[in-house]
């Protein structure tokens, strides 16, 4: 049992294989955290409890002028009485006030995990993967009962929380913030590690030292955003990939988030995540319910990497659903870089025919097929074939690109609108605006309201309707603009600062509804590349378009930060033609090549244009990733050298029985008369002996990951090598 309640100390034991997670109730109903980290056996309270006098920290408790909140390591802080650093949660009465005053009531462990309603999160197939707990706190003044569920999955070594308000009194009770999670440190050693970035160059990784005060990460832009990831993680200053300890906290949420530390006056660390406060309310009127999204904690001794082997084995196994979710997934050709809005079914049949002999599985039809779109101005939300480009509809060219021996996928926008669009004229107030002002375009497009039911409706009925109406296999699900003028003119003004967040219940709602009602078509999440990689998203749809910047060498950036907490099988990846459309770098063939099959791969350029050569080498890497897409998708993934801190990089995906493996190496520019290369090699069997299968050369495991594998020089600029080994008795 992964939850252990010892009711003489009142202490509560969470205890993963490797971690453990502890808190103890006080006798003054507080909760108080004793010890997050690697697993121990037992705790003296005496001994990890400290309470003493400190000036300027107020005291609640009548005549104990040593305890104040202040000073305490809380599970769940609140404001107003004693703590002075950043609360939880806070909630204002009808009164005006913006005091509450949780204590422990009750509690209950059971097996297994619940549901988030509305909410995508972590979920068990058997109800002895995990351990629950739910611990009900009460302020008797304004009778809120606020539960504070964590979820122990004792084998994945991960443990994750939510909180859920419930408004029992007769008042109303407006939450001004509802966060998902706190925790709150012995010290601030610690560096902060997130992943920020902005279009074209999602999730880099960027570490700095915790310094006294708040340090943030946070999106106001309606989705998790490019800019930054709903991620963050505390490492040990000597922490590195594979040495010290690192506490990962990761967001199950695809909206406005925020993510605190704030280092204190007595140097501890208090970490807390959810919704963003900002411009949010919720309004619980007597008997309503709030829950927040859940944050997914993951502790390491072993430094990032084996964080990262504990994220990518968790969301792979248990927040991505459905059959593809343990499936290898197709190689495709995507039309958006080859045609742009410029096709027609001819041009669309001589790629995918090109596409059936180079051995390519899947034809995708990216943006354009619909209304009048011609260009990015118009169309979006008339989710009607456009007849003069597809004379025989949507039926008609899936059925001829079948016939080429390929699966037919289709790329929507579904939350948007544009102006120019026979939905905006009938429905000018279907999407977020403000009355009276204008309504800012990004993209040339406005976001369509979707915490309106009828809107929800409209988006569910118009998907299926298509998919319904010839033989789609795939969908690209994207979403081109962030959002402004967050107002629903649904909403009565005490509540127009929820919008944002039941923008995003309505979302999941529709994303629910549409993914289950076509079990067998594969879902790819996209939000102009990569600005909703997280993992609300993945719990609908197994893969995401992870950046649209298809250059190789700035995708080793984006596919290297991406697997600090997202698996492998989740990131997509094109091989598109040069110069690179994004940024006019020219890279070789076989680089782009080897960055792409380093994730879930695909083709997005013109094939019907190739030169024999290109179609040549295009044949083999398709041939080669059938072979490999296994090891790569469901593998573990090590990562070698970081393209973060120079002009190398090097990753590698290893089976789990450890006999075979490939090791990927990346040289941005060529070093003149270069010192030799050495790559010490991670995750294999020290005892096996493993032959590289390009020379039939022998080595033994332990020289691979103790000495090192040579990696010959390669002239020239943007090189790369893939390097495939399989043991040998
Ligand atoms: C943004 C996506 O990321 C691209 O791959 C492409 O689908 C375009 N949108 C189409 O408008």
């Amino acid at each position: 049992m992964g939850i252990y309640f010892d009711e003489v100390n009142k202490v509560f034991y969470l205890n993963t294989k490797e971690t453990s997670y502890i808190m103890k109730v006080l006798d003054t109903g507080y909760i108080t955290n004793l010890h997050y980290g690697k697993r121990i056996r037992n705790v003296n309270v005496k001994n990890l409890y400290q309470m003493k006098l400190r000036a300027f920290s107020p005291n609640p408790i009548p005549g104990d002028i040593q305890f104040s909140l202040d000073t305490l390591r809380q599970e769940y802080p609140q404001y107003g009485n004693s703590d002075m650093r950043i609360p939880a949660y806070q909630v204002q009465l009808e009164e005006g006030n913006t005091i509450s005053d949780l204590k422990y009531l009750k509690h209950r462990i059971y097996k297994g995990k619940e549901k988030l309603e509305g909410l995508p999160a972590t979920y068990v197939e058997n109800e002895n993967e995990a351990t629950t707990l739910d611990i009900e706190l009460y302020d008797d003044v304004i009778d809120l009962k606020v539960i504070l569920t964590y979820t122990v999955f004792e084998d994945y070594n991960a443990i994750t929380r939510s909180v859920k308000f419930v408004n029992e009194g007769i008042k109303d009770i407006k939450l001004l913030r509802a966060l998902s999670m706190n925790v709150d440190f012995k010290d601030d050693d610690f560096d902060m590690l997130q992943l920020s970035g902005a279009w074209a160059r999602e999730r880099h990784i960027v570490r700095r030292p915790l310094t006294s005060g708040l340090q943030a990460i946070e999106s106001r832009r309606g989705a998790s955003s490019h800019q930054q990831n709903p991620f963050l993680c505390l490492m040990r200053k000597n922490a590195d990939e594979y040495n010290g300890e690192v506490y990962g906290f990761s967001l199950v949420y695809s909206g406005n988030f925020a993510a605190y530390v704030e280092v204190d006056q007595f140097s501890t660390a208090r970490v807390s995540m959810g919704i963003n406060p900002f411009d949010f309310t919720w309004l619980l009127k007597s008997n309503e319910s709030f829950q927040t999204p859940e944050v997914v904690m993951v502790y390491s001794d072993q430094g990032l990497n084996k964080m990262s082997e504990i994220y990518h084995k968790l969301y792979r196994e248990r927040l991505c659903r459905g059959k593809f979710r343990d499936m290898v997934r197709p190689v495709l050709i995507n039309n958006w870089e080859a045609t742009y809005f410029k096709f027609n079914e001819k041009k669309l049949l001589d790629i995918a025919k090109e596409a059936a002999k180079l051995g390519i599985e899947l034809f995708v039809l990216d943006d354009g097929w619909f209304g009048k779109r011609n260009c990015d101005d118009s169309s979006l939300g008339d989710w009607y074939v456009d007849k003069v480009k597809l004379p025989d509809g949507l039926e008609g060219l899936a059925k001829k690109v079948n016939e080429t021996g390929l699966k037919f996928g289709l790329w929507f926008e579904p939350e948007m609108v544009s102006p120019d669009s026979d939905l905006y004229r009938k429905h000018p107030d279907w999407c977020l605006h403000v009355p009276n002002r204008s309504r800012s375009l990004g993209r040339n497009q406005l976001i369509l309201d979707l915490s309106r039911d009828e809107v929800c409706e409209f988006i569910i009925k118009s998907v299926s309707d298509i998919l319904n109406s010839a033989n789609i296999s795939y969908v690209k699900w994207d979403m081109n603009r962030h959002m402004t003028e967050i107002s629903s003119e649904l909403l009565p003004p005490e509540r127009q600062k929820e919008t944002a967040h039941r923008y995003v219940l309505g979302l999941y709602k529709v994303l629910e509804k549409i993914t289950s009602s076509f079990p067998d078509v594969l879902f790819e999440g996209c939000s102009g590349g990569g600005g909703r990689f997280d993992p609300g998203m993945l719990y609908y749809m197994p893969q995401i378009w992870a950046s649209d910047d298809t250059d190789a060498i700035e995708r080793i950036k984006v596919q290297y930060g991406t697997s600090i907490v997202y698996p492998i099988s989740t990131i997509c990846s094109h091989l598109s033609a040069v110069p690179n459309h994004q940024i006019g770098r020219i890279t070789p063939i076989k680089t782009r090549g080897n960055v792409a099959m380093s994730a879930e791969f695909g083709y997005e350029l013109d094939l019907s244009k190739l030169n024999e050569e290109d179609k040549e080498e295009i044949k083999n890497q398709v041939k080669t990733y059938k072979e490999i897409r296994n090891i790569i998708s469901f593998g573990d993934f090590y990562r070698l050298e970081s393209p973060f801190d120079g002009n190398e990089a090097a990753w590698m995906f290893v089976t789990e029985d450890k006999r075979e493996f490939i090791v990927f190496y990346f040289k941005v520019l060529v070093v003149p008369n270069a010192p030799d290369k050495y790559l010490k090699l991670r995750g294999i069997n020290d005892d096996f002996n493993y032959m590289l299968i390009d020379n039939g050369e022998i080595y033994g495991g332990d020289e691979l990951q103790n000495a090192g594998l040579y990696i010959p020089d390669i002239p020239g600029d943007f090189q790369s090598v893939m390097l495939r080994f399989k043991a040998v008795e």
